[in-house]
């Protein structure tokens, strides 16, 4: 069952509270708590001066209060005194300005008196703490990326992607070729004249930037595993995480995962909903419930990431500190955003913060008790969670394992490849494959996303979102599994080095289904398509096919809409959010899965032999009345939910 969490900073409270603290948790029903994680100047004040007893203490009270312990590294803020002694640990903007002390995460990954630094703190904080009984897992760092941080334009970082560069094209011909040099009179002599993208007059080559951007990533993992590789030879046992956050992909997750155990990851739906992008429409039917989607794609996605052990170790709350606006939740939603995060198999689920900070950054976020120490509004609906959690617990076989018929492909370099050369300012990847995933979801299908590499045999249904360039593992993959497979708009639409596929788009995929893509085009958001029969609308992106398969349809100008070939279907343009809802379902359907319609704001998931319902909407909604309920009814109200027996009746 899915333990409960905060985070917590002893450092910023007078000791005298710990104690009270600690049992107040218990009180609440929570057991992990996680800290450490920003408190470098605390454990080293000046160079070597290690303060490690006031976190001794600290572990100790709430050992002495059976909670668990999730120790952070503190290497997201580098102290006054290293940067001053270094101040070339300081990242560089894209416009060359160096990102100076007073906030977090200033450090360039590529700097590597900072990865000194590092090993040298972390081996001292795992060889004190690594076996205090407390301790069940570390976190690294924190929110690799937060605030813009992966790309650094460093001297040292221009120094570490020459030499990435050299390992990946081995000659510098082959660098000019796979990139295109040739084209502006781009061509390099030697890798020491390559210098990061960034400061042209114009556009950038994309292939340059598609290398930057490994290169980054690639960088996020291998500090990472500088401090996995310290984590696990002080701390043998203790889980390795770090916490991911919410749309977000500017580094491949899945190779920094690799080292890790579990994948956690902070989940603010009303922040998300009003600082990425959703339009105005969306923002205001959501406002206060967060998106229907947003919560469990990313539990969904990470929980791929994690290799089947997903957390969330920062939970919002109530109104935050950092979107544009910061709402309350509807009254109810702290309940329901744990109780899906339970649907979802998250392992624990922890909120940020116990206490809000009357001091610094964050003094305007909310923590489970307000700065004088009373119970915030979160506290009495955590509390009606734990009731929810112990009946649902008595419903539930021990290793609930998950079930999903349905797996949508995530391919973060993909992702990636589209914002490097959207030619369309109104194609956002993300959304786009969020609204793949919203689709099914109303569909009521529980839903897997999975890396490039995963095995798809155990699936009836493949959705390809954002794999823009094609490996032959998948396309074997693809080959092996009886999945029906959806293959979305721009799959296999570049090579692996950003350029057009010489038998054209789909490229690879050709080898699953005859047609190619002979000409594309990006649409503003005044311009709407109808397709034929079914009359469904596209918008944003359309490409025209040339193959001998008969389109499912045409649009009204001729361009054919939709083609199979067996059981692989091709979608050559974006659906509008009803659109394509009525075209996956037809295809989940094809696919002998059994849908449920959830209208606009109901979502359903499966979780061994029980269905969780959740009702985003501003409605009451309802559900069977041949059910059996453990919790809610047949009705539920807004931001409220529902649990009933999958074989049951009423009793
Ligand atoms: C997260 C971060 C936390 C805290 C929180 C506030 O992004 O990891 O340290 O800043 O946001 O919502």
């Amino acid at each position: 069952m899915m333990k409960l969490g905060v985070c917590y900073y002893p450092e910023h409270w007078p000791e005298d509270t710990w104690e009270k603290d600690a049992a107040h948790m218990r009180e609440l029903g929570l057991s992990v708590v996680r800290v450490g994680e920003f408190a470098w100047s605390r454990l080293e004040p000046s160079r070597g001066n290690f303060q490690f007893d006031w976190l001794h203490r600290a572990l100790d009270v709430l050992h002495a209060h059976k909670l668990q312990v999730v120790l952070g590294t503190p290497t997201a803020t580098p102290p006054k005194w290293l940067i001053d002694e270094h101040p070339s640990i300081l990242a560089v903007d894209e416009h060359g300005q160096t990102r100076g002390f007073g906030s977090r995460r200033h450090y360039c990954f590529s700097s590597k008196i900072y990865r000194e630094e590092c090993s040298r703190i972390v081996t001292r904080i795992a060889s004190e703490f690594g076996s205090h009984p407390s301790l069940i897992a570390w976190q690294t760092d924190n929110e690799y990326g937060c605030h813009s941080t992966i790309a650094s334009y460093s001297e040292d970082a221009t120094h570490q992607f020459r030499h990435w560069c050299r390992q990946r094209y081995d000659n510098i011909d082959a660098l000019n070729t796979a990139w295109g040099n040739v084209f502006w009179s781009m061509e390099y002599r030697s890798f020491d004249e390559v210098d990061l993208p960034c400061g042209a007059v114009t556009e950038l080559n994309p292939a340059h930037r598609l290398a930057f951007w490994r290169f980054s990533s690639d960088q996020v993992a291998s500090f990472n595993r500088l401090q996995t590789d310290i984590l696990r030879q002080y701390s043998p046992g203790c889980d390795l995480l770090h916490n991911y956050m919410g749309n977000f992909t500017e580094f491949d997750h899945y190779t920094t995962a690799a080292d890790l155990d579990i994948a956690t990851w902070d989940n603010y739906p009303l922040g998300f909903l009003d600082r990425d992008g959703t339009d105005l429409q969306d923002q205001q039917k959501w406002f206060r419930t967060g998106h229907p989607d947003s919560s469990t794609f990313h539990h969904d996605l990470y929980r791929g990431v994690g290799r089947g052990r997903m957390w969330i170790i920062e939970q919002q709350p109530g109104p935050v500190n950092w979107a544009p606006h910061n709402p309350a939740p509807l009254d109810g939603m702290v309940r329901l955003w744990g109780l899906e995060a339970l649907a979802h198999h998250a392992e624990v689920m922890s909120w940020f913060r116990w206490r809000q900070l009357p001091y610094a950054q964050e003094q305007m976020h909310t923590g489970l008790l307000r700065a004088d120490s009373s119970e915030d509004t979160a506290a009495d609906e955590i509390r009606q969670l734990v009731k929810d959690m112990e009946v649902i617990q008595q419903h539930i076989p021990t290793n609930v394992q998950r079930e999903s018929s349905v797996a949508i492909v995530f391919d973060y370099s993909g992702d990636h490849m589209c914002r490097i050369q959207p030619q369309g300012n109104n194609f956002e990847p993300l959304q786009w494959v969020l609204a793949v995933y919203g689709a099914i979801r109303q569909c009521g299908v529980n839903v897997d996303i999975v890396s490039t590499q995963a095995d798809l045999n155990a699936y009836q249904f493949v959705v390809l979102a954002n794999s823009v360039s094609i490996s032959q593992s998948l396309i074997n993959s693809l080959h092996k599994t009886d999945a029906t497979v959806l293959i979305g708009p721009r799959s296999g639409s570049k090579s692996e080095e950003f350029s057009i596929p010489d038998a054209l788009p789909p490229g690879p995929l050709q080898q699953l289904i005859p047609l190619r893509v002979v000409r594309t085009e990006s649409l503003p958001d005044f311009a709407e398509l109808q397709t034929g029969t079914r009359s469904l609308s596209a918008h944003r992106w359309r490409e025209q096919i040339e193959s001998d398969i008969t389109p499912q349809s045409t649009f009204d100008d001729g361009w054919g809409f939709s083609y199979a070939h067996g059981r692989f279907h091709y979608l050559n343009c974006c659906l509008k959010p009803d659109s394509l809802k009525t075209y996956i379902k037809d295809k989940l359907i094809t696919s002998g899965i059994g849908v449920m319609n959830c209208d606009d704001g109901l979502r359903v998931s499966h979780y061994g032999p029980l269905t969780f319902a959740f009702n985003y909407g501003p409605e009451t909604a309802t559900l069977p009345d041949d059910k059996k309920y453990i919790i809610g009814s047949a009705s539920i109200s807004a931001g409220n939910a529902a649990v009933f027996l999958n074989d049951s009746r009423p009793s």
